[in-house]
């Protein structure tokens, strides 16, 4: 497999990846800490959370000065210096909102920027079947208007200088499977890259990744493929690298609790071999992750929304589900730590 950098897996727009290993976009959980222990573990691209178009451009256009200091979006599209290349996912339906934001997300003019770097690229999110997002003919709604997701497309190109990716779905449902048609028009319309997650809108995230829509895709268009669905251990990367001949992979589900996750499949490719975290380590990443959420977004909300992470970590545990009950309804991290500690004294031999 290879690891020359001077001839990567992959580019995206001039950016060399060397493994073509990435995070995918995870609203409510690929946030800065995440994405920040992802990278550690061998994540060589990261996406933001989906940020809402409209949004940023409402914000920037508000006659009020603290709107961007109280904004719940902007965070969210924030470039870190320590993990960069990150691309900035943007949802909507509208050629002139997403144009705007993406020109304000590679400028760094919205409300309340904080970014320390440049985004790598912005990524068009076609995929989310989230009812709310589909319902205003968002997401993978634009599965069933191949003609406006192509308009989409050409409107941000010509707004940013940084490359423009497309993240779909196979198609709305088994019945209007589409990928194949929605890639090329993406290409056409001047994507840089697509990922392409192997299930249909209907199917949500049932089990069952149509690999041969992956691998139709990328026999089809001649930009970077980066194959996305149920990737839980190195061996499903690579199966689907070989059945796909995709140039990349996005990991989501896989990761969550475990992105130790990157450093298998990097030892796969590499081949050397993988050593699994042991208990201690995966409670000592937990906590660190729970702190770093909390200095991040503050203790209360840190806390609040860490909870989760940390019984991700805990999965398969003895005695996890009984501590994970207790872990959602603890109110002060000592008392969540204290559950971290007890699972640890009670793993011991
Ligand atoms: C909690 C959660 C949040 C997600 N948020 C996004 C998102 O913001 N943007 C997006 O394109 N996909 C999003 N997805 C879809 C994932 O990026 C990915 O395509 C999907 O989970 C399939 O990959 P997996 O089988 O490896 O989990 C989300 C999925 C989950 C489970």
């Amino acid at each position: 497999m290879n690891q020359d950098i001077n001839t990567p897996a992959l580019r995206i727009g001039d950016i060399p990846l060397r493994h073509g290993l990435m995070l995918a976009p995870l609203a409510g959980v690929s946030d800065h800490p995440f994405r920040a222990i992802c990278r550690r573990f061998g994540a060589e691209y990261t996406v933001s959370e989906m940020v809402s178009a409209q949004s940023l451009c409402y914000e920037r256009m508000s006659k009020k000065a603290s709107v961007g200091e109280h904004s719940r979006t902007a965070p969210l599209a924030c470039v870190h210096k320590d993990d960069v290349p990150m691309a900035v996912q943007l949802f909507g339906r509208d050629p002139v909102f997403l144009s705007e934001a993406a020109k304000m997300i590679e400028d760094g003019s919205y409300a309340g920027c904080r970014s320390q770097a440049a985004p790598a690229a912005i990524d068009l999110n076609m995929g989310c079947p989230v009812p709310k997002i589909v319902g205003n003919g968002e997401g993978s709604a634009l599965l069933k208007n191949p003609t406006l997701a192509g308009a989409l497309v050409r409107a941000v190109k010509a707004a940013v200088r940084i490359p423009v990716t497309v993240k779909i779905r196979i198609g709305w449902d088994d019945d209007s499977v589409n990928a194949v048609e929605m890639a090329k028009i993406l290409e056409d319309s001047g994507a840089d890259a697509i990922c392409v997650h192997g299930r249909t809108r209907t199917q949500m995230y049932r089990p069952g990744v149509n690999l041969e829509q992956i691998a139709a895709v990328k026999a089809a268009v001649r930009i970077p493929v980066i194959g996305n669905g149920d990737i839980y251990t190195a061996a499903d990367a690579l199966h689907m690298k070989k059945v796909t001949g995709c140039d990349g992979w996005m990991i989501a589900r896989g990761a969550m609790g475990n992105p130790w996750l990157f450093s298998e499949l990097r030892a796969a490719l590499n081949g050397t071999p993988y050593i699994p975290p042991t208990l201690t380590e995966r409670l000592t990443l937990a906590r660190e992750h729970m702190t770093r959420m909390m200095e991040e977004k503050g203790e209360k909300v840190g806390f609040a929304e860490s909870k989760k992470q940390v019984a991700w970590y805990i999965h398969g545990i003895s005695g996890a589900a009984a501590a994970r009950g207790k872990l959602m309804s603890a109110t002060t991290t000592e008392e969540a730590l204290q559950i971290l500690n007890a699972l640890t004294e009670n793993s011991r031999p």
